[in-house]
């Protein structure tokens, strides 16, 4: 089983948030997502001025590991300067469902960590049968 190194995780996803692009929000989002491989990829929330063309960190994160060729999602961190840790969103739920259903989540605050999972975040998922 990979390694998680969640510790390693959180730095990564602190390290990034400052590179977010969020000039509307003002609400800076850092993530990084650790491959079944083992290795760490990042992403930060990248805002537009149309806003619904916006994009979340996490979802920033896996799209440069799914680039780099990874297919399978072991853990999400994000870092943001919020009072309380923030959860992935819905999309990105979804997103991380796709490949990540066993997921470790953990949000970390420069004050606050929580630690969870994507089953206890997104219970009773979608899943496309045909
Ligand atoms: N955001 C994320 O990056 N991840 C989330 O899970 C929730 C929200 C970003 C999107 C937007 O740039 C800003 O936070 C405020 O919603």
């Amino acid at each position: 089983m990979t390694d998680l190194d969640l510790p390693e995780l959180e730095a990564l996803a602190r390290g990034v948030m400052p590179r977010a692009h969020a000039p509307y929000s003002r609400f800076h989002v850092g993530a990084a997502v650790r491959a079944a491989s083992g290795l760490a990829y990042v992403g930060c929330n990248v805002e537009n001025a149309s806003f619904g063309a916006t994009i979340c960190a996490e979802r920033n994160a896996i799209g440069a590991a799914i680039a780099a060729g990874e297919r399978e999602i072991v853990a999400v961190a994000v870092h943001t300067e919020a009072e309380t840790p923030a959860m992935p969103c819905g999309i990105c739920r979804q997103v991380i469902q796709e490949f990540g259903a066993g997921a470790v989540i953990v949000s970390t605050t420069p004050t606050a960590r929580k630690q969870t999972t994507l089953a206890a975040l997104l219970p009773e998922a979608f899943v496309l049968e045909r």
